[in-house]
């Protein structure tokens, strides 16, 4: 078989019992041989972004390997919750400092998204602004099918997080499977 296409996993919460980290964690199950998937470092401590901070003593150590690790992967999966119809605090946060540096580590990245929440929309919001900040910053933003894990509590068993509904699962499989073929053409 040819060289995998290393694929790194984003996940927007910080929560221990995060829904979109269950999800993140059912991912290599679901995927195809073809990508090997690995979990990002957590953003949790960046700093806020503040453009005096970058002039007095540039970007921190950790933003930069967390940028470092997406300029090397093939492709990046985000997974992320909905914060108030749109993306969490410290997922954009990470991305803004990310759009800071001079050579940006989305630009030309393909990039798929996939969010859960409780409710009806299943974090879809979330997605449409990410996918507008994500494409300021030049990623290769795939398209679709789309993945929305709604009413997750339903769909992730409470007490072990594991991802138990299978249409949900197939949803994934489809997307993963599409996001191989688009990882491979935007390496042509
Ligand atoms: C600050 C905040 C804002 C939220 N806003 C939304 C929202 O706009 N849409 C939504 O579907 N859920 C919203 N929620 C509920 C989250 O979807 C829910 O907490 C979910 O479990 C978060 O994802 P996680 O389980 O991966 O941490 C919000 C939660 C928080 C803490």
């Amino acid at each position: 078989m040819a060289d995998k296409l290393n694929v790194l996993v984003i996940c927007g919460s910080l929560r221990k019992g995060s829904y979109n980290a269950s999800v993140a964690r059912a991912l290599p199950a679901l995927a195809p041989p073809e990508l090997a998937l690995t979990p990002a470092a957590s953003f949790a401590k960046f700093p806020i972004y503040n453009a005096d901070d970058q002039t007095a003593t540039g970007i921190p150590a950790d933003v930069k390997a967390w940028c470092d690790a997406i300029r090397a992967a093939d492709g990046v999966i985000i997974v992320s919750p909905e914060y108030n119809w749109s993306i969490p605090g410290g997922l954009k946060n990470a991305i803004d400092w990310a759009s800071r540096e001079k050579d940006i580590a989305f630009k030309d990245k393909p990039v798929v998204l996939m969010s859960a929440a409780p409710g009806l929309l299943g974090g879809g919001r979330m997605q449409y602004h990410l996918r507008m900040a994500l494409t300021a910053i030049e990623a290769q933003m795939f398209g679709k099918p789309e993945v929305f894990v709604n009413y997750a509590a339903k769909k992730i068993d409470e007490k072990t997080g594991e991802l138990t509904d299978e249409p949900t699962k197939d949803m994934i499989k489809q997307q993963l499977a599409a996001f191989v073929k688009f990882v491979a053409k935007t390496k042509r």
